[in-house]
């Protein structure tokens, strides 16, 4: 369908005896914000790692409508799927920690090459242009995220809040026509979670991305999801609404059944990140 961006069919993967994710279906409309939820274990950074191409599917596959068309993402090369206008963050911040934040951000647009070793070298006119439109695609990601602030800071430097948010400005610098954030709000406090939400929100409507996200946080998750996946022990229990989803009885068995914690994940302002399982 037209307005399908992304389509999972009969997802499985196994790891030795553990069914980690299991017969998982699911479609991600163009434009929305859809999230997974569910216990820990339950399969949902595994679901992002087969859509990154850092795992393949036992079984099943992932249909990925870009804008060079529709493509079996199961069958790409992983170094192509940024190419394929897909970015993402992850559950703990990976960036450069001893540079700025300006060179975080144009280090995460190289992932977007549009040209070759030998034409860098020559430094042709190709060259330049490519490097304008990464200094100036940095620039306004950094107008954007409100980091004016910290574009010159080394990143080893910043509050953990500020850095969540670099990373985000780093999978932004890629133009991306689809966004995964791995647990956006994990290790941030009240503050910083609700500043995250208008963020989210604000890539989605003033930028147009789509965002596949996985998210603990359930005030987060009801206000930005148009709609939610729920997992448990690797299976779909729940799609929907956020209400509805919330609201399902597998959905509640699911979390009763296990020791998370939504406010476990939080941290006091001002004290170091939480440490979360993965
Ligand atoms: N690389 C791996 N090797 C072995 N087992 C894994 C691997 N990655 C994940 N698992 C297992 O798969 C299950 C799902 O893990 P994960 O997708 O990380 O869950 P979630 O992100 O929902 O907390 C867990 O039982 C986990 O231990
Ligand atoms: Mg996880």
């Amino acid at each position: 369908m037209d307005n399908i961006l992304l389509s999972a069919r009969d997802l499985s993967v196994r790891f030795g005896g553990v069914l980690a994710v299991n017969q998982v279906s699911f479609d991600v409309r163009r434009g929305e914000v859809f999230t997974l939820i569910g216990p820990n274990g339950a399969g949902k950074t595994t679901v992002f790692n087969l859509i990154s191409r850092i795992y393949t599917p036992t079984t099943g596959s992932i249909s990925y409508t870009g804008p060079q068309g529709q493509v079996l993402l199961t069958q790409q090369a992983p170094h192509t799927v940024a190419g394929l206008g897909i970015a993402r963050t992850f559950q703990n911040i990976e960036l450069f920690e001893h540079a700025s934040v300006l060179h975080n951000l144009l280090i995460g647009r190289h992932t977007r090459r549009e040209t070759g070793l030998w034409s860098d070298m020559l430094f042709t006119s190709r060259v330049r242009s490519a490097e304008m439109r990464a200094r100036h695609k940095a620039e306004e990601v950094i107008e954007f995220l409100d980091l004016q602030h910290y574009r010159d800071t080394l990143v080893a430097g910043l509050p953990y809040g500020v850095r969540k948010v670099v990373e985000l400005g780093r999978a932004l610098c890629t133009e991306p026509e689809l966004l995964l954030l791995d647990e956006p709000s994990s290790g941030l406090n009240t503050e910083e979670t609700d500043d995250m939400a208008f963020w989210i929100q604000d890539i989605r409507q003033d930028l147009g991305i789509t965002v596949l996200m996985v998210e603990h946080d359930m005030s987060l998750v009801s206000k930005v999801s148009d709609r939610v996946l729920a997992m448990n022990q690797g299976e779909v229990v729940a799609l929907g609404t956020p209400q509805e989803v919330q609201a399902h009885p597998r959905v509640i068995e699911a979390y009763l059944g296990s020791i998370d914690d939504v406010s476990n994940l939080r941290r006091p302002a001002g004290s170091a990140p939480a440490r979360t399982a993965a």
